[in-house]
C-alpha cells in the first residue's frame, strides 16, 4: 500500500473540509441518501481526488461528503468499491486507509444483505457482530507496511460490543429491535445458490453480501473501531420461492431508508456525545 498516494489524496480532502471529521460512514446500496442529511457539507467528487478509484455500480454515486450530522462531524463515502467490479483490494480499502490518515477513529459501514437465518425478514436492520470472510481474498495480502499496522491483525473483537451497544440503545430509542448477527462476505456478484446458502447457515452465517468485510480488516488493520449494519434487503436463494434481482434490493432499502437513517443519525451521536 502506497503511503504516498494516501498522504496525497488525504491532504486534498483536509484543503477542502470545513470541519474535522471523527466518524467515517461508508454508505451501501439504497442507503447514500443519509449523506444528505449532512449539513454544512463538502461534497468532493471521488475524480477529483488523487489515486481515489472511481464506483460504475448503478444506485452507487462517487463521492465524499463531509460535514456534521447532526453535530457530530463525519465524512461519508456516498458510493463503495467492490471486488466484483474488478477492483483490487488495495482499490476498495483504500478510503480507510485515507480515513485513517485524516484522524478518523471510527468507521461505520452500511450494506445491503441477504438474509441466511430464516428468521430474518427482508426491511430488517442487523447490526454486524461478527462476520466470515467467505471470499477467498484478503485485502491484507502482500507485504506489510508497519506504519499502517501488524502483519497479523487481531479479529477477535473486530465489531466492538461498546459500538454495537450504542446502536441497541439508539434502536431502543427509537422503538425497534435491532437483529444482530453474523455477516458473510461472499464476492459475488453472482447470487449464492441455494445450496450455498444452506452450506452458509451451516457455518453460522446470518446474512450474505459483496463488501464491508475487506473495509473492516483494514480498519482493524489501521486501529480503527469498526462497526457495520446489514439492511436485509431480501432473502437469501431457496428461502422463498422467488427469484433475486437487484431491483429489489434497492426497493427494500428504500422502503427502510427512513428507520435506517434515524438509526445512524443516533447512533452517531450516541458514540461521539453520550445518550
Ligand atoms: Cl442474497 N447475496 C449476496 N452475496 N449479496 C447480496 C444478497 C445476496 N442480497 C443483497 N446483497
Amino acid at each position: 500500500m502506497n503511503q504516498q498516494a494516501i498522504q496525497e489524496a488525504a491532504n486534498t480532502i483536509k484543503e477542502l473540509q470545513k470541519v474535522q471529521p471523527k466518524t467515517g460512514l461508508i454508505l451501501g446500496s439504497g442507503l447514500g441518501v443519509l449523506a444528505d442529511e449532512i449539513t454544512d457539507a463538502v461534497t468532493i467528487p471521488y475524480g477529483d481526488i488523487p489515486h481515489f478509484p472511481v464506483s460504475t455500480v448503478e444506485g452507487h454515486k462517487g463521492q465524499l461528503v463531509l460535514g456534521e450530522l447532526h453535530g457530530v462531524p463525519v465524512l461519508a463515502m456516498q458510493g463503495r468499491f467492490h471486488f466484483y467490479e474488478g477492483w483490487e483490494l488495495e482499490d476498495v480499502t483504500f478510503p480507510v486507509r485515507v480515513m485513517k490518515e485524516l484522524g478518523i477513529g471510527k468507521l461505520i459501514a452500511t450494506n445491503a444483505a441477504g438474509g441466511v437465518d430464516p428468521a430474518l425478514n427482508p426491511g430488517d436492520l442487523m447490526l454486524i457482530r461478527d462476520h466470515i470472510n467467505h471470499a477467498g481474498a484478503n485485502p491484507l495480502r502482500g507485504r506489510n507496511n508497519p506504519e499502517l499496522g501488524v502483519r497479523f491483525p487481531d479479529m477477535s473483537e473486530a465489531y466492538p460490543s461498546h459500538l454495537r451497544e450504542e446502536a441497541k440503545a439508539a434502536a431502543a430509542e427509537l422503538g425497534f429491535t435491532l437483529r444482530e448477527g453474523v455477516y458473510v462476505w461472499n464476492s459475488g456478484p453472482s447470487y449464492e445458490t441455494p445450496a450455498e446458502v444452506r452450506m452458509l447457515q451451516h457455518l453460522g452465517g446470518d446474512a450474505v453480501g459483496m463488501s464491508t468485510v475487506p473495509e473492516v480488516i483494514a480498519a482493524r488493520h489501521a486501529g480503527m473501531d469498526a462497526a457495520g449494519i446489514s439492511c436485509i434487503s431480501n432473502m437469501a436463494a431457496g428461502i422463498l420461492d422467488h427469484p433475486l434481482s437487484h431491483e429489489e434490493v434497492i426497493e427494500t432499502t428504500q422502503k427502510v431508508q427512513k428507520q435506517f437513517l434515524a438509526l445512524v443519525r443516533e447512533w452517531v451521536k450516541r458514540i461521539e456525545k453520550g445518550a
